[in-house]
């Protein structure tokens, strides 16, 4: 493992795929490994223990590729695994939970904030303890929204029938007089504007992609980790643990671009 080493990036399907983006966005000459775990998702609707187990089986394929930080791009298994992680691996772990929580505590004006995320996640109150431990005097309101992990994957992201789902999911947060709202789960980005549309223009969405990239850049130069031989050809390996035409499909609509070659892997056979 050294500076040249890629950045490891795994999540329970497709949906870290909009981490990723930004994550190429932001650092366009690291190497980066992504890992889905296609094959087990959905984590959002799983009890921890599974999740932690899950999380623990992906970090280890990743580490086994010699990655130089791990990126868990997927809220559910920041929710519950983080620290196991933290405590397992001694590379840098990074969640998206901590970057996007941040940025909510700092945008906020009427100090209340939402958050919507898989069922998982929001059970956990992860999101509720990181707001808690930099700004206690935060309330903060939450709300699990599984319905939107299937449409995001069917791609049903604007007309009737999302609209009406979201406007049943949000309409509690219409009374608390939040002005910020978290949208704690990977496939969440992807319906922002039905979700602008049904909150309306004064609130303030936080999408935490941007802000896991800004900290992976930060935690890279910190560490003296950042990628130093920035003329050679950078490396892009997807790999899934179950392959179909639909996730392919899926995973080019959350990373906005191609993808021209993903591998199937038994993460069982490759870490024992
Ligand atoms: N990646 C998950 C998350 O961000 C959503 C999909 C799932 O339930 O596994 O919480």
């Amino acid at each position: 493992m050294d500076n040249n080493s890629p950045i490891g990036v795994f999540d329970s399907g497709v949906g870290g795929l909009t981490v990723v983006r930004e994550i190429l966005r932001v650092l366009p000459d690291e190497n980066l490994i992504y890992l889905g775990d296609t094959a087990r998702v959905p984590y959002g609707t799983k009890s921890s223990r599974t999740v932690i187990n899950y999380s623990q089986s992906n970090a280890r394929f990743l580490i086994s590729k010699g990655v130089k930080l791990l990126v868990v791009a997927c809220n559910t298994a920041s929710a519950v695994a983080l620290p196991s992680l933290r405590w397992d691996f001694e590379v840098p772990v990074i969640g998206v939970i901590e970057p996007g929580v941040r940025k909510a505590v700092k945008t906020t004006k009427r100090k209340k904030i939402g958050v919507i995320g898989t069922q998982s996640t929001i059970k956990s109150n992860a999101y509720k303890k990181a707001i808690e431990n930099i700004a206690p005097e935060i309330e903060v309101y939450s709300k699990a929204c599984p319905l939107f992990v299937p449409l995001a994957e069917e791609g049903w992201l604007e007309g009737e029938v999302v609209e009406l789902i979201a406007g049943k999911y949000l309409e509690s947060f219409k009374e608390c007089g939040i002005d910020v709202l978290i949208l704690g789960c990977t496939h969440y980005p992807l319906l922002k504007p039905v979700i602008k549309k049904v909150m309306g223009p004064e609130i303030e969405l936080i999408d935490s992609a941007t802000e896991t990239a800004l900290e992976i850049r930060r935690v890279l130069l910190e560490n003296g980790l950042a990628r130093t031989e920035a003329n050679s050809p950078v490396l892009r390996e997807f790999y899934l643990t179950d392959v179909s035409e639909s996730f392919i499909r899926i995973a080019e609509r959350f990373l906005g671009s191609r993808i021209t070659q993903i591998e199937l892997v038994d993460i069982k056979a490759e870490i024992g």
